[in-house]
């Protein structure tokens, strides 16, 4: 089926696929938890850092952020998603946005934008344009950390992404400073994730 015969709610670059998704509850991708090796990562930084979560969702890992002082925007485009989040963050001092990724500015400079879950949501059509996002949003020695899901899954959303494809996406601007295989992944993932984290040039 072409991308003009279908509705907004089957086009994952459209945030009525996410709020029908959200709204009915079928959200298999929320791992309902902080992941590890991101803790991990976080409890090892010498002091806060000012993170966005693009595609936040449900936004677990922005409340263990924010308890932790660090400024943090959570970010999603789908109103359903956002209004989860705000379940979930309840007082949290999160900045809990709805907004493009891809227009989105940021008042402070970022030092870190966490990812998890959210290129691989993005249609293929779409991922020069977040690499550059990316890039455009961190200053040197900024970082992109998180899990991505490497792997030659076509279908999806999740859409995999291979090893090649992610280094020509990121090393134009970017160094990967770490590597590894993950171990508490999610079904949906298992197997299939990689964390990393990068550092703007
Ligand atoms: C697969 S979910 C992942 C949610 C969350 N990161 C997690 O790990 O549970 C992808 C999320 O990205 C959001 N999203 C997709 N495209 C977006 C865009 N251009 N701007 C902001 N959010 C977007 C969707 O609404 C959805 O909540």
């Amino acid at each position: 089926m072409s991308d003009s015969v279908k509705t907004s709610e089957q086009l994952p670059e459209h945030p009525d696929f996410w709020c029908k998704r959200f709204g009915s509850g079928t959200t298999p991708w929320d791992a309902g938890k902080v992941p590890e090796q991101f803790a991990d990562f976080a409890a090892r930084q010498a002091t806060p850092l000012n993170t966005l979560i693009p595609g936040c969702g449900s936004g677990w890992e922005a409340a263990c952020l924010a308890e932790h002082g660090w400024p943090v925007t959570a970010l999603d485009f789908s109103p359903t998603a956002v209004d989860r989040a705000r379940d979930i963050l309840g007082n949290s001092a999160v900045h809990l946005v709805c907004a493009d990724f891809f227009q989105w500015q940021p008042e402070q400079p970022l030092d870190l934008i966490y990812e998890r879950a959210f290129l691989c949501a993005l249609p293929r059509k779409l991922w020069a344009d977040w690499g550059r996002r990316v890039a455009e949003l961190l200053p040197p020695g900024g970082l992109l950390a998180g899990y991505f899901f490497v792997c030659d899954q076509l279908k999806g959303p999740p859409f995999g992404i291979l090893p090649e494809q992610l280094d020509e996406l990121l090393t134009p601007h970017f160094e990967r400073i770490e590597d590894a295989a993950v171990h508490d992944s999610i079904p949906v993932f298992s197997g299939r994730e990689r964390w990393q984290v990068w550092r703007r040039r």
